[in-house]
């Protein structure tokens, strides 16, 4: 399948243009209270005309406590809205599908930035609190998220995105859930990975219970996170389980999709190569991972992938959609001279922050 080749969404009906994902990133160029700023909408735009068929938005905060870092737009009010349609009315305009990814972080959310004690599956060791530990969540704690979460889609809806995609990967509050080390709950939301999905399970039924019929609802997993407890095994029951719920489109974080899986290491096959041989009717596939060029891609596209996802090419290179399809087209590799990170729509704030990236920013100019 060429990565040219347009797609539509079975139960949405909407049609993307090619085959290419801007994965979720984080950018730090938003307001205190959670709006979002010009630059961050600007830097979306840049990459939706340069041909990405589906935009993802950085992480935002469905509850204030769950925010993970200083200057991240926030959906967990309606002040938030009049910003949101701002962007996606800009990216709709420039033919892209656009696409919230909302999160929690959980015990990953800064006290220092809630101003409460993070919360969490159980109670775990947790550097972001003040006292050293996050507090187990509590059922009503739990309900309150889920219903954070389906307000947050339906406000996402409101505000002009085609859909929303659930940050399950990465360690945050979903994650936290689904992990055996951080999720050590007797009662009826751990246990078994049938149960530590079960947070995960309800927010997808009750975003779909409140968003109209044409939304897209997608999930994004880490198939494997070692320090939490988060295994190749429990992760293809987990995407068992997702395409039960019938959803849109799962989205694979893989870091590197070349590489094999850590827990199952006898076994040859690369991580998205798990999902598309073991799992019958898998909903759409995005595999994000290390890739930079048309090889990587179309590797990907081998491998079984519906959709390629990338991050940090995009950054640098906007217009990375127009080029891929080219047979060998080789981008240039970081460092990035800041001069070139301004001319592609990035802001000195999301420069500074890529400084924090191990050898993206050449210089200090
Ligand atoms: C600056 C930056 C910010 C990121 N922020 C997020 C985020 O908000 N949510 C998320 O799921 N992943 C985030 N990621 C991970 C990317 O979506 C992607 O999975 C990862 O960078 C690997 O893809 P790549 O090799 O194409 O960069 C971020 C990555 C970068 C480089």
């Amino acid at each position: 399948m060429p990565i040219q080749d347009c797609f539509t969404f079975t139960r949405t009906g909407h049609f993307v243009k090619n085959r290419t994902v801007l994965a979720a990133m984080t950018n730090k160029q938003s307001n205190a209270d959670g709006t979002i700023s010009m630059d961050e909408i600007d830097w979306l735009a840049r990459r939706a005309e340069g041909g990405f068929g589906i935009i993802t938005t950085a992480a935002t905060h469905v509850s204030k406590d769950g925010q993970g870092w200083d200057g991240e737009f926030g959906v967990f009010d309606d002040l938030h809205i009049k910003g949101l349609k701002n962007m996606t009315n800009t990216l709709r305009k420039k033919g892209t599908i656009s696409i919230a990814q909302i999160f929690h972080g959980g015990m990953r959310s800064p006290e220092r930035l809630t101003g409460v004690t993070p919360l969490s599956a159980s109670r775990n060791k947790c550097s972001e609190s003040f006292s050293g530990f996050s507090r187990a969540a509590m059922e009503e704690d739990i309900m309150r998220l889920i219903s954070d979460f389906s307000d947050a889609a339906l406000r996402c809806a409101k505000s002009g995105f085609d859909g929303i995609e659930l940050h399950g990967a990465h360690g945050y509050l979903i994650s936290q859930f689904l992990g055996t080390k951080t999720n050590r709950r007797e009662d009826e939301w751990g246990g078994e990975i049938n149960a530590r999905s079960k947070f995960l399970i309800e927010i997808i039924r009750s975003i779909k219970s409140k968003v109209p019929d044409n939304f897209i609802i997608g999930v994004r997993i880490s198939p494997e996170i070692n320090n939490i407890g988060i295994n190749m095994h429990d992760s293809i029951k987990l995407a068992k389980i997702l395409t039960n719920e019938g959803l849109d489109f799962i989205h694979l974080s893989c870091w590197d999709s070349f590489s094999r899986s850590i827990s199952e290491p006898n076994d040859s096959r690369l991580i998205t190569e798990w999902f598309t041989s073991s799992i019958p009717n898998l909903p759409p596939l995005i595999s994000t991972g290390a890739v930079w060029n048309s090889k990587d891609a179309n590797s990907l596209i081998a491998q079984g992938a519906d959709f390629i996802g990338v991050a940090r090419v995009a950054i640098a290179h906007p217009d990375w959609p127009k080029y891929v399809s080219e047979d060998n087209y080789q981008p240039q590799l970081p460092p990035f001279t800041s001069s070139h990170l301004k001319s592609v729509s990035l802001s000195n704030k999301f420069v500074d922050y890529m400084r924090s990236w191990d050898n993206f920013v050449l210089d200090g100019k």
